[in-house]
């Protein structure tokens, strides 16, 4: 069994979206997938999930994760995301999809430290640059070094010799125009990432059809029987397909040749 954590210290970077497309992508292949929300609050996964099964449409299972009482730590965190992750082995769960807040918080960071594959998205907005490097600029310091939480969450992934430890910068929400800052903030994000030694890989393109997935539990790759599919349909398609293949070749999954030829 695989943990992919999908994080970001920036808020609506499509963490949540992505969390639903690619769980939603690899349920397709015929995987067997359980995401874990920590937004407890609002449950956004929940209500994906209650749409596709209102539909009959296939989906990850979602389950939320707390931990009552007192104030927990990273330790505490880790020891119920061990847990959880031996309750998924058991049920024979091959992808843990862990879909984190964007505040620095103890469970936010254990889920980091329990994952096989990190993935970080981020939008080519300056504001999101300064998240994850350290910049010139008076106003827009990053929060915290980004390259240290790598270095750290790397060492204790070869600690628990957890060898195939990959990390994504996950290119998501991209404007449709090629504008002079999204090239700049390119170009960036690639010196991090080749300094970094993690992947800089394409995620989703902004369009209105992920808008409201959440609530509808409609993605790109459900057909309704009957009607034409239209070309931005396969263009959305095309990139969660082209995401989910990474994170299965990455992982080393074992996907169903027959599943497959449906996506
Ligand atoms: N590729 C996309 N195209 C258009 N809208 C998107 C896309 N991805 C996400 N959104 C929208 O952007 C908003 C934020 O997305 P989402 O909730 O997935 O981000 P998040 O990183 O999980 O946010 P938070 O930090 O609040 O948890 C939502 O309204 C969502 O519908
Ligand atoms: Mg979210």
């Amino acid at each position: 069994m695989k943990i992919v954590t999908i994080g970001s210290f920036k808020g609506g970077t499509g963490k949540t979206t992505i969390a639903a497309v690619l769980g939603t992508a690899l349920t397709l292949r015929g995987l067997k997938v359980r995401v874990i929300e920590l937004e407890i609050q609002t449950k956004p996964l929940a209500r994906y999930q209650a749409s596709r099964e209102f539909a009959d449409l296939d989906g990850p299972k979602i389950v939320d994760l707390n931990v009552s009482g007192g104030t927990p730590d990273v330790k505490d965190w880790q020891m119920t995301f061990s847990n959880t992750k031996a309750q998924a082995e058991r049920d024979k769960i091959d992808v843990l999809i862990i879909d984190t807040s964007s505040v620095w918080k103890p469970e936010v960071i254990a889920a980091h430290l329990m994952a096989d594959l990190v993935i970080t998205t981020v939008t080519e907005s300056p504001i999101d640059l300064y998240q994850i490097m350290p910049t010139d600029g008076p106003s827009m310091q990053a929060v915290r070094p980004y390259a240290q939480l790598i270095d750290l969450v790397r060492r204790h992934a070869e600690k628990a010799e957890r060898t195939n430890f990959d990390w994504f910068l996950c290119l998501n929400r991209k404007s449709h125009l090629i504008t002079r800052v999204g090239e700049r903030v390119r170009d960036r994000l690639t010196e991090f990432t080749d300094e970094s030694g993690i992947q800089l890989v394409e995620g989703l393109v902004d369009r209105v059809g992920y808008r409201n997935m959440m609530d509808t539990g409609v993605t790109p790759m459900d057909d309704i029987a009957g009607k034409p599919v239209q070309r931005s349909q396969i263009a959305a398609r095309t990139e969660v397909n082209r995401l989910a293949s990474r994170v299965v070749a990455r992982l080393g999954l074992k996907v169903d040749a027959d599943q497959l030829e449906r996506v």
